[in-house]
């Protein structure tokens, strides 16, 4: 029994050292820092909410707010391949009239 532990906690061991060992390499090996955007609930989701989160951001995250920093072409461009390549279908047209119309509040 004691040789079955001891057994068992030399790879939880040495995993646990090259973890440590590597720590800034592995940090990204165990947190999504990244959510997908393959089957994300966002991009196939009411596109406005999809939109409003790639203009305004997410506070306190690395998503940025990508409202003043991409014209609404580009916004309507990214928006609408998120939602239809990467295995999502949602079938919809981002146009830059919807990018102009959140931008606006409406
Ligand atoms: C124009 C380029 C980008 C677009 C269109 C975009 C779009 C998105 C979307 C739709 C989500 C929501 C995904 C979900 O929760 O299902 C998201 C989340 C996120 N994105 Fe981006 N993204 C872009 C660039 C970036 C960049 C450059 C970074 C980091 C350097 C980034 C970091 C993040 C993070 C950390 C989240 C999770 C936010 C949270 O809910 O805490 N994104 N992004």
């Amino acid at each position: 029994m004691k040789r079955g532990l001891l057994l068992g906690a030399k790879p939880t061991y040495e995993a646990m050292y090259l973890f440590v060992e590597y720590f800034p390499f592995s940090i990204f090996l165990v947190v999504p820092v990244f959510p997908a955007i393959a089957g994300s609930a966002i991009a196939q989701g009411p596109k406005g909410e999809h939109l409003d989160l790639v203009i305004n951001g997410v506070a306190g995250s690395a998503m940025q707010a990508f409202g003043r920093q991409l014209d609404p072409a580009q916004l309507a461009s990214v928006v609408h391949y998120q939602r239809n390549a990467f295995g999502n279908d949602v079938g919809d047209m981002t146009q830059p009239q919807d990018v102009i119309n959140i931008s606006n509040g409406q």
